[in-house]
């Protein structure tokens, strides 16, 4: 994929998340989703690819934008497009930090057409690469990350959902004696924070959506750092789904698996303020601020763009693609 792809995706994320910031706080998730997904998708059809939709908003009957085939972008290149136009829409809706737009774009068939469900996630940044493993003791892999990074198990740092399905796993962490971040929401960003070594975040583990799974593996593949995944269906009807769109419910998802070849690109703009990202500022004369975490596996080069956008201006100029305001 061309370079200069990279700072179109940044403007598709950027869109999605101005728009979903206006609705901050006010506990409205459809709203929020609903303008989200339709500047994304608006921003996305003036970018010259071709591309398909592999991770999305669900099944066409039940999406009407952005759905999993939807056809995307002005023609150029196929591709192959997961986006998640709102990651975190409760933090959104209850104007907490760590919600994000975000897409991950590859050539096509490079992306796993994950199914919409949860997977079993453990990612870790470069340093730790060849480390992690689904199925080793949570306890043993942090002394083998203690030993790689020189630090002491209690120096490392660990961010899981706090969620019940997790109990084990949380007091195997605080039995190894690790740091404990848990979030409500979120495990995209987190595992994007594991790469960044500046970041305090050492590694991300849990089950949380199989669609947001690829996203990170996207991202962790563009970071240099490494991701496992293994699907987690929570019934028979689930792991039939798996099988039929050719996935193995059990087998251990590698980089290759879910994010193959070294082409992709992955943008991030925060919506509410985060480690990685803040979120969008609005100014006065209808002006915004965002700032978009974008990099490509190709040379590994990450930016963090930060934009003044003015709303108006923008409108007269591209008309609405991305930029109406609530109210328009
Ligand atoms: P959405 O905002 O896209 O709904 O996802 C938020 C999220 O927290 C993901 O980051 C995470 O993977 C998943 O939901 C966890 O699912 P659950 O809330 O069912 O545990």
């Amino acid at each position: 994929m061309e370079r200069v792809l990279a700072l179109e995706f940044a403007r598709v994320t950027e869109a999605a998340a101005i728009a979903a910031a206006r609705h901050m706080g006010r506990g409205d998730k459809e709203a929020i989703d609903a303008a989200a997904v339709e500047a994304m998708r608006a921003m996305l059809q003036t970018v010259r690819v071709s591309g398909t939709v592999v991770i999305g908003e669900g099944e066409m009957d039940e999406a009407p934008m952005l759905y999993i085939g939807e056809e995307v972008g002005a023609g150029g290149e196929r591709v192959d497009v997961a986006v998640d136009p709102v990651e975190g829409t409760n933090l959104v809706a209850k104007g907490l930090s760590g919600a994000i737009a975000t897409i991950a774009v590859a050539p096509a068939g490079h992306l796993l057409h994950a199914p919409d469900m949860y997977m079993d996630k453990i990612a870790c940044g470069p340093a730790c690469r060849g480390l992690i493993d689904l199925d080793r003791p949570i306890g043993e892999t942090l002394r083998l990350m203690a030993r790689r990074l020189e630090r002491r198990v209690e120096d490392l740092t660990v961010v899981i959902l706090d969620r019940d399905r997790h109990r084990e796993r949380i007091a195997a962490v605080r039995a190894a004696g690790a740091r404990l971040r848990l979030i409500t929401d979120g495990d995209v960003i987190p595992a994007v924070a594991a790469c960044l070594p500046e970041s305090g975040v050492d590694l991300m583990l849990g089950i949380g959506g199989a669609p947001e799974g690829v996203l990170a593996a996207a991202a962790v593949r563009c970071l240099g750092g490494d991701f496992q995944g293994r699907l987690w269906p929570t019934d028979e009807a689930e792991r039939e789904r798996a099988q039929a769109m050719g996935v193995d419910p059990d087998a251990r998802l590698g980089m290759e698996d879910l994010v193959r070849g070294d082409d992709v690109i992955f943008a991030a703009t925060g919506i509410t303020d985060g480690d990685v990202v803040p979120g969008v500022r609005f100014m006065g004369n209808e002006a915004a601020q965002t700032t978009t975490l974008v990099t490509r596996s190709r040379t590994g080069t990450v930016r963090w763009v930060t934009a003044r956008h003015h709303l108006a201006r923008k409108r007269q100029a591209v008309g609405s693609a991305g930029w109406r305001l609530p109210e328009d």
